[in-house]
Protein backbone atom coordinates (compact mmCIF):
# COMPACT_ATOMS: atom_id res chain seq x y z
CA UNK A 1 0.00 0.00 0.00
CA UNK A 2 1.10 3.52 -0.84
CA UNK A 3 1.60 5.62 2.07
CA UNK A 4 1.63 9.92 3.04
CA UNK A 5 4.92 10.39 4.64
CA UNK A 6 6.69 13.15 6.60
CA UNK A 7 10.17 13.85 6.24
CA UNK A 8 11.67 14.90 9.40
CA UNK A 9 15.66 16.80 7.88
CA UNK A 10 16.46 18.81 4.84
CA UNK A 11 19.67 17.22 4.03
CA UNK A 12 21.15 15.29 1.38
CA UNK A 13 19.58 11.43 2.38
CA UNK A 14 15.76 13.14 2.79
CA UNK A 15 16.42 14.46 -0.76
CA UNK A 16 17.42 10.68 -2.07
CA UNK A 17 14.15 8.98 0.35
CA UNK A 18 11.91 11.68 -1.11
CA UNK A 19 13.04 9.91 -4.46
CA UNK A 20 13.13 6.56 -3.38
CA UNK A 21 9.34 7.15 -1.63
CA UNK A 22 7.69 8.62 -5.12
CA UNK A 23 8.87 5.59 -7.23
CA UNK A 24 7.65 3.05 -4.61
CA UNK A 25 3.83 4.99 -5.32
CA UNK A 26 4.22 6.91 -1.63
CA UNK A 27 3.84 10.57 -1.27
CA UNK A 28 5.75 12.84 0.85
CA UNK A 29 2.91 15.06 2.24
CA UNK A 30 5.12 16.99 4.65
CA UNK A 31 8.76 18.05 5.53
CA UNK A 32 10.52 19.82 8.61
CA UNK A 33 13.08 21.56 9.23
CA UNK A 34 14.52 23.62 12.86
CA UNK A 35 14.56 26.55 9.86
CA UNK A 36 11.53 27.93 8.40
CA UNK A 37 13.60 29.30 5.05
CA UNK A 38 15.06 25.83 4.81
CA UNK A 39 11.91 23.19 5.14
CA UNK A 40 9.96 26.06 2.55
CA UNK A 41 12.87 25.47 0.28
CA UNK A 42 13.19 21.67 0.37
CA UNK A 43 9.62 21.86 -0.03
CA UNK A 44 9.34 23.91 -3.37
CA UNK A 45 12.14 21.70 -4.98
CA UNK A 46 10.28 18.43 -4.16
CA UNK A 47 6.74 19.32 -4.27
CA UNK A 48 5.41 18.52 -0.85
CA UNK A 49 2.69 20.36 -0.31
CA UNK A 50 3.33 21.47 3.56
CA UNK A 51 6.63 22.52 5.46
CA UNK A 52 6.95 22.89 9.10
CA UNK A 53 9.61 25.12 10.73
CA UNK A 54 9.82 22.65 13.85
CA UNK A 55 10.81 19.17 13.59
CA UNK A 56 8.01 18.47 15.80
CA UNK A 57 5.10 20.18 14.65
CA UNK A 58 5.57 18.26 11.58
CA UNK A 59 3.65 15.03 14.00
CA UNK A 60 0.55 17.01 14.46
CA UNK A 61 0.02 17.07 10.87
CA UNK A 62 -2.96 14.72 10.87
CA UNK A 63 -2.53 13.44 7.08
CA UNK A 64 1.05 12.02 8.16
CA UNK A 65 1.05 8.30 8.26
CA UNK A 66 4.58 7.44 8.70
CA UNK A 67 7.43 9.42 9.36
CA UNK A 68 11.23 9.17 7.74
CA UNK A 69 13.87 10.90 10.94
CA UNK A 70 16.88 12.14 8.60
CA UNK A 71 17.94 14.88 10.81
CA UNK A 72 21.87 14.91 12.58
CA UNK A 73 22.56 12.38 14.41
CA UNK A 74 22.61 14.04 17.79
CA UNK A 75 18.69 14.49 17.64
CA UNK A 76 17.68 11.36 16.14
CA UNK A 77 16.40 9.98 19.98
CA UNK A 78 14.23 13.37 20.34
CA UNK A 79 13.03 13.01 16.72
CA UNK A 80 12.26 9.14 17.08
CA UNK A 81 10.36 9.84 20.12
CA UNK A 82 8.52 12.61 19.40
CA UNK A 83 6.62 10.40 16.49
CA UNK A 84 6.08 7.46 18.53
CA UNK A 85 4.68 9.53 21.60
CA UNK A 86 2.31 10.89 18.62
CA UNK A 87 2.15 7.17 17.49
CA UNK A 88 3.19 7.47 14.10
CA UNK A 89 5.61 4.80 12.93
CA UNK A 90 9.30 5.91 11.88
CA UNK A 91 11.82 4.40 9.46
CA UNK A 92 14.94 6.43 11.71
CA UNK A 93 18.23 6.93 9.99
CA UNK A 94 21.10 5.18 11.29
CA UNK A 95 22.79 5.52 13.76
CA UNK A 96 19.34 5.01 15.58
CA UNK A 97 20.30 7.45 18.98
CA UNK A 98 23.87 8.28 19.94
CA UNK A 99 24.27 5.61 22.62
CA UNK A 100 22.77 2.40 23.83
CA UNK A 101 20.95 3.92 26.70
CA UNK A 102 19.00 6.16 24.65
CA UNK A 103 18.71 3.40 21.76
CA UNK A 104 17.60 0.32 24.45
CA UNK A 105 15.07 4.00 25.80
CA UNK A 106 13.22 4.45 22.76
CA UNK A 107 12.92 0.52 21.66
CA UNK A 108 10.96 0.00 24.99
CA UNK A 109 9.04 3.53 24.44
CA UNK A 110 8.22 1.85 20.76
CA UNK A 111 6.74 -1.08 22.15
CA UNK A 112 4.56 0.24 24.79
CA UNK A 113 2.86 2.38 22.58
CA UNK A 114 2.90 -0.44 20.41
CA UNK A 115 4.44 1.53 17.36
CA UNK A 116 6.76 0.63 14.45
CA UNK A 117 9.96 1.69 14.67
CA UNK A 118 12.90 0.65 11.97
CA UNK A 119 16.38 1.05 11.59
CA UNK A 120 17.31 2.81 8.37
CA UNK A 121 19.82 -0.20 8.05
CA UNK A 122 19.45 -0.16 4.05
CA UNK A 123 22.43 -2.49 3.34
CA UNK A 124 20.50 -5.71 5.00
CA UNK A 125 17.54 -5.02 2.48
CA UNK A 126 20.05 -5.21 -0.67
CA UNK A 127 19.52 -7.68 -2.76
CA UNK A 128 23.49 -8.13 -2.65
CA UNK A 129 23.08 -8.93 1.01
CA UNK A 130 20.50 -10.88 0.49
CA UNK A 131 22.17 -13.02 -1.97
CA UNK A 132 25.20 -13.34 0.61
CA UNK A 133 23.54 -14.55 3.55
CA UNK A 134 21.42 -17.63 0.95
CA UNK A 135 24.50 -18.76 -0.34
CA UNK A 136 26.46 -18.64 3.83
CA UNK A 137 23.13 -20.60 4.68
CA UNK A 138 23.80 -22.95 1.70
CA UNK A 139 27.21 -23.69 2.82
CA UNK A 140 29.19 -22.45 0.00
CA UNK A 141 31.88 -21.83 1.81
CA UNK A 142 31.47 -23.85 4.98
CA UNK A 143 30.79 -22.07 8.24
CA UNK A 144 31.94 -18.26 8.31
CA UNK A 145 35.34 -18.02 10.51
CA UNK A 146 36.83 -14.77 9.27
CA UNK A 147 34.78 -11.35 8.07
CA UNK A 148 37.23 -8.73 7.00
CA UNK A 149 35.19 -5.21 6.10
CA UNK A 150 36.51 -0.88 5.11
CA UNK A 151 34.69 1.52 4.46
CA UNK A 152 36.56 4.76 4.24
CA UNK A 153 35.79 8.32 2.25
CA UNK A 154 37.91 11.55 2.37
CA UNK A 155 35.57 13.72 3.72
CA UNK A 156 36.28 17.81 4.88
CA UNK A 157 35.18 19.83 7.10
CA UNK A 158 34.04 22.05 4.10
CA UNK A 159 32.31 19.91 2.44
CA UNK A 160 30.07 18.31 5.03
CA UNK A 161 29.16 20.41 8.37
CA UNK A 162 28.39 17.29 10.68
CA UNK A 163 31.17 15.08 9.75
CA UNK A 164 33.72 16.00 12.40
CA UNK A 165 31.48 18.09 14.75
CA UNK A 166 31.06 16.71 18.12
CA UNK A 167 28.32 18.76 18.90
CA UNK A 168 26.04 17.01 16.22
CA UNK A 169 27.37 13.75 16.77
CA UNK A 170 30.36 13.43 14.00
CA UNK A 171 32.79 10.43 13.15
CA UNK A 172 33.73 7.97 11.07
CA UNK A 173 32.76 5.14 13.11
CA UNK A 174 28.65 6.42 13.58
CA UNK A 175 28.85 7.61 10.09
CA UNK A 176 30.04 5.04 7.98
CA UNK A 177 32.23 2.50 10.21
CA UNK A 178 28.16 1.42 11.63
CA UNK A 179 28.24 -0.51 8.25
CA UNK A 180 31.27 -2.65 8.42
CA UNK A 181 30.75 -2.99 12.64
CA UNK A 182 26.59 -4.38 11.43
CA UNK A 183 28.14 -6.49 8.55
CA UNK A 184 30.23 -8.69 11.06
CA UNK A 185 27.77 -8.85 13.39
CA UNK A 186 25.43 -9.92 11.18
CA UNK A 187 27.50 -12.99 9.75
CA UNK A 188 29.39 -14.26 13.11
CA UNK A 189 26.88 -12.61 15.57
CA UNK A 190 27.21 -10.41 18.60
CA UNK A 191 31.22 -9.82 19.25
CA UNK A 192 32.15 -11.48 22.81
CA UNK A 193 35.28 -9.06 22.62
CA UNK A 194 36.63 -6.26 20.90
CA UNK A 195 39.85 -4.43 20.28
CA UNK A 196 39.67 -0.87 18.79
CA UNK A 197 42.52 1.45 18.05
CA UNK A 198 41.58 5.44 16.83
CA UNK A 199 42.66 8.80 15.40
CA UNK A 200 40.79 11.57 16.85
CA UNK A 201 40.47 14.65 14.81
CA UNK A 202 41.51 17.83 16.43
CA UNK A 203 37.75 17.88 16.80
CA UNK A 204 37.51 15.07 19.26
CA UNK A 205 35.58 12.75 16.87
CA UNK A 206 37.11 9.90 15.43
CA UNK A 207 38.67 10.43 12.12
CA UNK A 208 39.68 6.56 11.59
CA UNK A 209 39.20 3.93 13.51
CA UNK A 210 40.55 -0.29 13.14
CA UNK A 211 38.56 -3.06 15.17
CA UNK A 212 39.62 -6.76 15.72
CA UNK A 213 36.34 -8.76 16.88
CA UNK A 214 36.32 -12.09 18.96
CA UNK A 215 32.86 -13.73 18.16
CA UNK A 216 31.33 -17.10 19.38
CA UNK A 217 32.10 -18.21 15.47
CA UNK A 218 34.95 -16.23 14.40
CA UNK A 219 36.75 -13.61 14.25
CA UNK A 220 35.78 -9.95 12.33
CA UNK A 221 38.28 -7.10 11.36
CA UNK A 222 37.63 -4.02 9.83
CA UNK A 223 37.94 -0.58 9.61
CA UNK A 224 36.10 3.13 8.82
CA UNK A 225 37.96 6.24 7.80
CA UNK A 226 37.14 9.71 6.85
CA UNK A 227 40.74 10.54 6.05
CA UNK A 228 41.61 7.29 3.78
CA UNK A 229 39.48 6.32 0.81
CA UNK A 230 39.07 2.07 1.05
CA UNK A 231 37.47 0.12 -1.29
CA UNK A 232 34.59 -0.51 0.51
CA UNK A 233 34.57 -3.74 0.36
CA UNK A 234 33.80 -6.53 2.53
CA UNK A 235 35.26 -10.69 2.52
CA UNK A 236 33.28 -13.59 4.42
CA UNK A 237 35.65 -16.52 4.68
CA UNK A 238 35.34 -19.99 5.18
CA UNK A 239 37.14 -23.60 5.13
CA UNK A 240 36.10 -24.09 1.23
CA UNK A 241 36.48 -20.83 0.18
CA UNK A 242 35.57 -17.02 0.35
CA UNK A 243 32.68 -15.05 -0.79
CA UNK A 244 33.64 -10.76 -1.65
CA UNK A 245 31.21 -8.54 -1.12
CA UNK A 246 31.89 -5.89 -4.22
CA UNK A 247 32.15 -2.18 -3.76
CA UNK A 248 29.96 -0.73 -2.55
CA UNK A 249 29.29 -3.11 0.41
CA UNK A 250 25.90 -1.67 1.88
CA UNK A 251 24.68 -1.77 -1.69
CA UNK A 252 26.77 -4.26 -3.79
CA UNK A 253 26.22 -4.84 -7.07
CA UNK A 254 27.02 -8.27 -6.46
CA UNK A 255 29.19 -11.49 -4.84
CA UNK A 256 32.06 -13.02 -6.30
CA UNK A 257 32.97 -16.14 -5.16
CA UNK A 258 36.63 -17.55 -4.93
CA UNK A 259 36.70 -21.82 -4.17
CA UNK A 260 39.58 -23.29 -3.15
CA UNK A 261 40.84 -24.56 -6.18
CA UNK A 262 40.97 -20.79 -7.28
CA UNK A 263 37.91 -20.76 -9.47
CA UNK A 264 36.08 -17.18 -9.47
CA UNK A 265 32.94 -16.65 -10.39
CA UNK A 266 31.32 -13.12 -10.44
CA UNK A 267 27.51 -12.76 -9.34
CA UNK A 268 25.01 -10.09 -10.08
CA UNK A 269 22.79 -9.11 -7.20
CA UNK A 270 19.76 -8.33 -9.80
CA UNK A 271 17.73 -5.04 -8.34
CA UNK A 272 20.39 -3.52 -6.54
CA UNK A 273 20.22 -0.33 -8.28
CA UNK A 274 16.70 0.43 -6.55
CA UNK A 275 18.62 1.51 -3.64
CA UNK A 276 17.04 2.71 -0.61
CA UNK A 277 13.59 2.02 -2.02
CA UNK A 278 14.01 -1.99 -0.63
CA UNK A 279 13.70 0.22 2.73
CA UNK A 280 10.29 1.85 2.11
CA UNK A 281 9.27 -1.60 0.87
CA UNK A 282 10.31 -2.84 4.03
CA UNK A 283 8.45 -0.45 6.31
CA UNK A 284 5.22 -0.80 3.47
CA UNK A 285 5.81 -4.70 3.71
CA UNK A 286 5.73 -4.68 7.74
CA UNK A 287 2.67 -1.59 8.49
CA UNK A 288 0.53 -3.82 5.86
CA UNK A 289 1.35 -6.98 8.19
CA UNK A 290 0.57 -5.15 11.61
CA UNK A 291 3.91 -5.53 12.55
CA UNK A 292 5.47 -3.07 15.39
CA UNK A 293 9.16 -4.12 13.92
CA UNK A 294 10.71 -6.03 11.04
CA UNK A 295 12.03 -9.51 11.10
CA UNK A 296 14.88 -8.19 8.68
CA UNK A 297 16.27 -5.22 10.97
CA UNK A 298 14.78 -6.43 14.38
CA UNK A 299 15.37 -4.50 17.34
CA UNK A 300 17.67 -6.49 19.08
CA UNK A 301 19.92 -6.17 15.96
CA UNK A 302 20.02 -2.23 16.47
CA UNK A 303 20.88 -2.95 20.26
CA UNK A 304 23.77 -5.72 19.40
CA UNK A 305 25.34 -2.73 16.78
CA UNK A 306 24.86 0.00 19.65
CA UNK A 307 26.38 -1.66 22.35
CA UNK A 308 29.29 -2.55 20.66
CA UNK A 309 29.43 1.22 18.84
CA UNK A 310 29.23 2.24 22.73
CA UNK A 311 32.48 -0.24 23.29
CA UNK A 312 34.71 1.11 20.32
CA UNK A 313 33.79 4.74 21.10
CA UNK A 314 34.90 4.27 24.57
CA UNK A 315 38.14 2.25 23.63
CA UNK A 316 39.02 4.45 21.14
CA UNK A 317 38.23 7.70 23.58
CA UNK A 318 35.57 9.82 21.80
CA UNK A 319 32.62 11.40 23.87
CA UNK A 320 30.04 13.65 23.05
CA UNK A 321 28.19 16.21 25.00
N1 LIG B 1 21.40 5.65 4.85
C1 LIG B 1 22.31 6.34 4.22
O1 LIG B 1 22.81 5.95 3.18
C2 LIG B 1 22.73 7.67 4.76
C3 LIG B 1 23.46 8.52 3.95
C4 LIG B 1 23.78 9.77 4.45
C5 LIG B 1 23.39 10.10 5.72
N2 LIG B 1 22.69 9.25 6.49
C6 LIG B 1 22.24 9.64 7.84
O2 LIG B 1 21.20 10.60 7.67
C7 LIG B 1 21.33 11.65 8.59
C8 LIG B 1 21.39 12.96 7.83
O3 LIG B 1 22.48 12.92 6.93
P1 LIG B 1 22.59 13.87 5.63
O4 LIG B 1 23.68 13.30 4.81
O5 LIG B 1 21.27 14.11 5.03
O6 LIG B 1 23.12 15.20 6.33
P2 LIG B 1 23.09 16.70 5.85
O7 LIG B 1 22.96 16.79 4.38
O8 LIG B 1 24.22 17.39 6.51
O9 LIG B 1 21.73 17.23 6.50
C9 LIG B 1 21.46 17.03 7.86
C10 LIG B 1 20.75 18.24 8.46
O10 LIG B 1 21.62 19.35 8.39
C11 LIG B 1 20.87 20.53 8.39
N3 LIG B 1 21.43 21.50 7.45
C12 LIG B 1 21.60 21.35 6.15
N4 LIG B 1 22.16 22.45 5.65
C13 LIG B 1 22.36 23.29 6.68
C14 LIG B 1 22.92 24.58 6.82
N5 LIG B 1 23.40 25.24 5.75
N6 LIG B 1 22.96 25.14 8.03
C15 LIG B 1 22.47 24.50 9.09
N7 LIG B 1 21.94 23.27 9.02
C16 LIG B 1 21.89 22.69 7.82
C17 LIG B 1 19.42 20.17 8.04
O11 LIG B 1 18.72 20.41 9.22
P3 LIG B 1 17.18 20.75 9.26
O12 LIG B 1 16.52 19.45 9.28
O13 LIG B 1 17.06 21.53 10.50
O14 LIG B 1 16.86 21.53 8.02
C18 LIG B 1 19.51 18.69 7.69
O15 LIG B 1 18.40 17.98 8.17
C19 LIG B 1 22.54 11.33 9.44
O16 LIG B 1 22.11 10.74 10.63
C20 LIG B 1 23.33 10.31 8.62
O17 LIG B 1 24.01 9.37 9.44
C21 LIG B 1 22.34 8.04 6.02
Amino acid sequence: MSRRWGIMGTGGIAAALTEAITAEGGTVVAVSSASADRAEAFAAEHGIARHYGRHHELTADADVEVVYVATTNERHHLDVRACIEAGLPVLAEKPFALDLPRTRELLELAREHGVFVMEAMWMKLQPGFLDLQRRIAAGEIGPPRLVQADFGIVATAETDRRWFSRELGGGALLDVGIYPLTFAIAILGAPTKIVAVGELAATGVDAQVAVAMQHDGGLSSWSCSFVADTGIEATVAGPAGSLRVRSELHHSPGISRRLRSDTLEHGEAVGHDLGYRWEVREVDRCLDEGLVESRIIPHAATIEVMEALDEIRRQVGVTYP
